[in-house]
């Protein structure tokens, strides 16, 4: 089967973008890149593709009088590179509901928290100090309003008591690099389907049992029944 050619847009250190272009290093794996598009001056993501041999292209949206302009030329760039499938990693600029529209379900993006908790910016520091025990990654279908549509692949990440926002998005970020790539393949292995703005993956597993926390630690025989603990062991 031919594989699905996607386009990258990035706007900044492209760690996502890197793990991309990983995956579709390997011989089986689904998907190709096909073009990078950057819309920051000087996002360091680029020397990735650069590195990679994979054309890239910066459009800054600065250049532009209106969206509608900006979102013009990307899509034909897009277009003309034969982009099938765009993944925004790490792309800060919203699109608009006309440029979603001629990308539905053909535009994903993944963002740092468990959807559709934390959207937005600065989404470590409002986990810490909401005081959630859990957070995580999400990979989704993008619809018009922010960070919001099916969602395809979502990791679970604990939060420890003593995180600062840096370590939190660096152990959420290890997780960003596997269920992007996971996404992709799910995609370009037509897996997915959108049904009634959920996501179905076909030949799909759920893991078994539940995460709790935070966990105690034992100070000595109990009589009493910890449920953290039962939790635990099942
Ligand atoms: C990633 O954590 C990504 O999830 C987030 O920006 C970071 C980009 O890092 N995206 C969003 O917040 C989108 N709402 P990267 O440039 O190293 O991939």
């Amino acid at each position: 089967m031919a594989k699905l050619k996607i386009g990258v847009l990035i706007s900044g250190r492209g760690s996502n973008l890197k793990a991309l272009i990983d995956a579709c290093a390997a011989e089986d794996f689904p998907a190709e890149i096909v073009r990078v598009i950057a819309n920051v001056t000087g996002a360091g993501g680029l020397a990735y593709a650069e590195e990679a041999g994979i054309p890239w292209q910066m459009i800054d949206h600065r250049a532009f009088r209106d969206r509608e302009g900006f979102e013009d030329t990307l899509h034909r760039a897009l277009k003309d590179a034969g982009v099938e499938l765009i993944c925004l990693a790490g792309f800060m600029r919203l699109l608009t509901e006309s440029f979603v529209n001629r990308w539905w379900d053909r535009l994903i993006n993944i963002h740092p928290s468990l959807l559709p908790a934390f959207r937005g910016l600065h989404t470590h520091e409002r986990v810490l100090e909401y005081g959630a025990r859990f957070t995580g990654c999400t990979v989704h279908f993008v619809r018009p309003a922010m960070d919001d549509g099916p969602i395809i692949v979502q990791a679970v990440v604990p939060v420890a008591v003593d995180d600062t926002a840096e370590a939190l998005a660096a152990r959420v970020l290890r997780e960003e690099h596997i269920i992007y790539p996971l996404a992709v393949r799910m995609v370009a292995e037509q897996r997915v389907r959108v049904v009634q703005d959920r996501v179905i993956v076909q030949g799909a597993g759920t893991p078994r049992g539940a995460l709790v926390s935070p966990t105690l630690h034992r100070v000595g025989p109990s009589k009493t029944p910890n449920h953290t603990q039962s939790a635990r062991a099942r």
